[in-house]
């Protein structure tokens, strides 16, 4: 019998699609010490860590590269926590699988990469992953009014994608309180994403805004202490969500 190969090693086989509970802290490690992955990763999981955040870039739809399908197998096995790959690729359909086998649990794709959305999205979910889609900060959230109810998340970029450590975009808060009204009016459970130029200074007004997951890489790993950036970051979550169920 052929083996599960989204099976973690040691662990038993998967059923369903892995998503973190949120709201929940996604470290990318774009600006990790890639000479020590394992240590980084292992860091930011103490820290409380929900899930990590994986930057796949071609050269091509983004103006850099980065990993690809072995990157992914090594942090797989360097942690159980959830893995979100977020595909900066043209025609993505060619390595969906290739990225699911390698212990993808999460996997997003561009609207402005993907001429077909149903297919890709199908695609993602044969490969057993939670399925996603990733607007850039220029594209409206109505281009993905006819897709709502097929997608586990939404990916909102609030910088223009290829490099970490750019400064977050304001007027992204709008488009997350819109995304999130949108969401609920339209019975959508989609779980909303935030990434690039994710830190102290605006992780609480995501939170309040409707975002669940959110990316941080240099506000993680800038090479001090990232076991406490991200105890940090996951507090102000935290708190956050705390003063809100009190509230409500
Ligand atoms: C940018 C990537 C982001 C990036 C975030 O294109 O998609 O995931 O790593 O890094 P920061 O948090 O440094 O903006
Ligand atoms: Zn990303």
């Amino acid at each position: 019998m052929a083996s599960d190969p989204r099976q973690k090693p040691g662990g038993p086989p998967r059923s369903g699609v892995l998503l973190p509970r949120t709201p929940a802290l996604a470290p990318s490690i774009l600006t990790a010490d890639l000479a020590r992955l394992g240590e980084e990763i292992a860091a930011a999981e103490a820290g409380g860590a929900g899930l990590f955040h994986l930057d796949v870039m071609d050269g091509h739809f983004v103006p850099n590269l980065t990993i690809g399908p072995l990157v992914v197998e090594a942090v797989n096995k360097a942690t159980d926590l959830p893995l979100d790959v977020h595909l900066m690729i043209e025609a993505p359909d060619r390595y969906i699988e290739r990225f699911a086998r390698a212990g993808a649990d999460m996997i997003c794709v561009h609207q402005e990469a993907v001429p077909h959305l149903h297919r890709t999205i199908e695609l993602i979910r044969e490969a057993g992953a939670a399925a996603g889609v990733a607007l850039n900060p220029a594209t409206p959230i109505g281009a993905l009014e006819e897709i709502l109810p097929e997608l586990d998340y939404v990916l909102l970029m609030s910088v223009n994608p290829g490099f970490g450590g750019q400064r977050f975009i304001p007027s992204v808060l709008g488009k997350v309180a819109a995304l999130r009204r949108r969401l609920e009016e339209s019975g959508s459970k989609a779980k909303i994403e935030v990434d690039g130029g994710v830190g102290p200074g605006n992780i609480v007004r995501l939170l309040e805004n409707g975002a669940e997951i959110l990316v941080a890489g240099a506000a993680v790993f800038d090479g001090r202490d990232p076991q406490a950036r991200t105890r940090a970051l996951v507090a102000l979550l935290e708190g956050a969500q705390r003063t809100a169920r009190a509230g409500s």
